[in-house]
């Protein structure tokens, strides 16, 4: 299973912040935005994972995450010239992802849960046409919105709907068989010039094929895509590791206990980062910490 991670995106919603600065590069109480996607993939054993950004923003995100090998990763980089949408992913990443199956995470989406890397290795280890993942939310006119069946069996997607059908987001969080390199290729851009992630999800609605899988209330998710979202999502992270004293989305942590990297490795890099809490958080868990 291949990865991609979708980090480009002009972050309007976001500016000033954004005007120079890549919106996965900003921080999430103590570490980038981007970790945090990146994290969700690592959980469910995806190593070779393809970053997607701006020709602007890609140069100091490689400088950030390196070639991956630090993580036991293998990580690549491609450009997307203009946000021409989301589903463009599947035309950039085409090479990437080869003639498999691919999870699409984008970069500003966090996701934190009991059970979490369950439900995504669960979904990888059995993906057969696509795999979206539901989330209840209080403002179903702003998001892409799905229904079910009483089997679970997916049977409407639609893209912010004045009167929503229900109150299940569709979030950024994607697994698709190979046909998605073909769907996206004889897709149309929308009436706003995109290449729509929506659309690639009605090609396997109507052929039967896609299902939705809840994340319950048991789940945080954020789109950290506007000021208060950023905001609310460092807030929450930093109250459940201060409760907690465990971290959420340490890449040095998730790569040592999934068995990427060894005890030594992930020693190192935390001796690298250790004038940071984070680096002595890396430390404590490899030495023997709480969990
Ligand atoms: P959006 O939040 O829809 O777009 P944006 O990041 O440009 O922000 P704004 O609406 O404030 O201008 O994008 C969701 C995620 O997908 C985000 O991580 C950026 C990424 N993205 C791309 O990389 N390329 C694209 O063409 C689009 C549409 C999004």
């Amino acid at each position: 299973m291949k990865g991609i991670i979708l980090a480009g995106g002009r972050g309007t919603r976001l500016y000033p912040i954004t005007r120079a600065v890549s919106k996965q590069l900003l921080p999430v109480n103590d570490k980038p935005l981007i970790y945090y996607p990146l994290s969700a993939l690592m959980l469910a054993d995806i190593t070779d994972i393809l970053v997607i950004s701006t020709p602007e923003d890609l140069p100091q995100l490689r400088r950030l995450l390196g070639d991956g090998g630090q993580w036991g990763l293998r990580l690549s980089y491609a450009e997307q010239a203009e946000p021409n949408g989301i589903a463009e992913a599947f035309l950039i990443g085409a090479d990437h992802i080869g003639d498999g199956p691919v999870t699409l995470v984008l970069g500003d989406n966090i996701f934190h849960g009991h059970d979490f890397q369950e439900i995504l290795r669960n979904a990888v280890a059995t993906v057969d046409g696509c795999t979206l993942f539901g989330y209840p939310v209080s403002d179903p006119e702003r998001y892409g919105i799905a229904e079910t069946d009483a089997a679970g069996r997916l049977v409407s997607i639609e893209e912010k709907p004045r009167k929503p059908r229900t109150n299940r987001a569709v979030v950024g969080l994607y697994v698709y068989d190979n046909a998605v390199v073909d769907i996206a290729k004889n897709l149309r851009p929308s009436a706003r010039g995109e290449l729509e992630i929506t659309d690639v999800n009605l090609a396997y609605l109507r052929r039967g094929r896609a299902r939705l899988v809840d994340f319950g209330r048991g789940y945080a998710w954020f789109d950290a895509g506007t000021p208060e979202s950023l905001f609310e999502a460092g807030q929450y992270f930093r109250l459940l590791e201060r409760r907690q004293g465990v971290q959420v989305a340490c890449l040095e942590e998730i790569a040592w206990r999934r068995g990427f990297i060894d005890a030594d490795a992930c020693r190192r890099l935390g001796e690298e980062l250790a004038a940071s809490p984070y680096g002595r958080y890396v430390l404590s868990v490899v030495d023997g910490g709480w969990l």
